[in-house]
């Protein structure tokens, strides 16, 4: 029903229907690009087949929609197991965020896991979800910063929920999270947008704590009406390593300081938008030269 690249059809386009939105997937793309092309914001990070956040379900079988072309119209779909959570922590961050605190009895969790995200939902029989990197894991709680959207349903719903109310998470997922290093790192940065800034530090937080290294925070919010929040966090956070530099950049400026600075051995924690992870995509070549490595998460 369905295969890789078939171009014997005349049809220029199949329509894919997903719960982000429905899109055309053209011959010559993969479903991601069909999708992001079309302004819809399919889960993914890599773009190259690694990370698997891209997988979907189509017919019952796996695809990765950064790989996967479609000659059919098809129904992405996203089946995952949910387990119920309370809410036991509901505190704002700055004039956007909210810090939420969870409490998830039926998941084993380790702090490794710290980084991944979950998917959360307040009614799994409908499709209203968001996914949100896991900030911090004491045992069975979980902390995460959520970015309250205008129109975003959960992080509304997020924000006016009360003590105890229950929801329902996914097992965490995904591969940010600290690589296993042949040689000791000399520098960490963390570079991050938004509410990337809390998990970015996390990592950032648990390299400081294995390597003596010199961390570098860059925020490229901290002109905008996230600023409280990264000032409220990099604050604290050198309250913890006060020998931190940090910056606040633009894209262009982390573009600048990424091509003139020639960190040697670093390793570059960065988690924003899809803009600021094609940046480091399109320098990889450039910053696997030096010996650095790269830990990425979009959203
Ligand atoms: S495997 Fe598809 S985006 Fe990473």
């Amino acid at each position: 029903m369905f295969g890789l690249f078939n171009r014997k059809k005349e049809k220029k386009g199949f329509n894919i229907t997903s719960r982000y939105g429905n899109f055309i997937q053209k011959e010559n793309e993969t479903v991601l690009e069909g999708a992001l092309r079309q302004n819809i914001l399919l889960p993914h990070n890599c773009r190259v087949g690694t990370c698997r956040r891209c997988e979907v379900f189509i017919n019952g079988s796996t695809v990765l929609a950064c790989q996967f072309s479609s000659d059919s119209d098809i129904t992405l779909e996203y089946n995952k197991q949910w387990h119920k959570a309370n809410i036991d922590n509901i505190t704002q961050l700055g004039n956007d965020i909210i810090k939420v605190g969870l409490f998830a009895p039926s998941i084993e969790f380790d702090e490794e896991q710290e980084g991944q995200y979950i998917d959360l939902t307040f009614d799994k029989q409908k499709s209203s979800q968001r996914k949100y990197s896991i900030v911090n894991i004491n045992e069975k709680h979980l902390i995460l910063h959520v970015k309250k959207h205008p129109r975003g349903e959960v992080s509304n719903l997020l924000a006016d929920s009360r003590h105890g109310q229950e929801i329902f998470i996914s097992q965490p997922q995904g591969e940010f999270r600290l690589p296993n290093f042949n040689t000791t790192p000399s520098t960490g940065l963390a570079i991050a947008t938004g509410s990337g800034m809390g998990v970015a530090l996390t990592l950032l937080d648990k390299l400081c704590s294995k390597y003596l290294i010199n961390p570098t925070i860059i925020s490229t919010s901290r002109k905008k009406s996230l600023g409280k929040y990264h000032d409220l966090l990099i604050s604290d956070f050198k309250k913890k390593h006060p020998i931190t530099k940090d910056y606040c950049m633009n894209i262009d400026e982390v573009n600048n300081y990424l091509k003139s600075s020639q960190e040697s051995n670093a390793t570059y924690i960065v988690c924003g938008t899809p803009e600021l992870n094609q940046l480091f995509f399109d320098n990889r070549v450039l910053i696997e030269k030096s010996r650095s490595s790269i830990v990425q998460e979009s959203f």
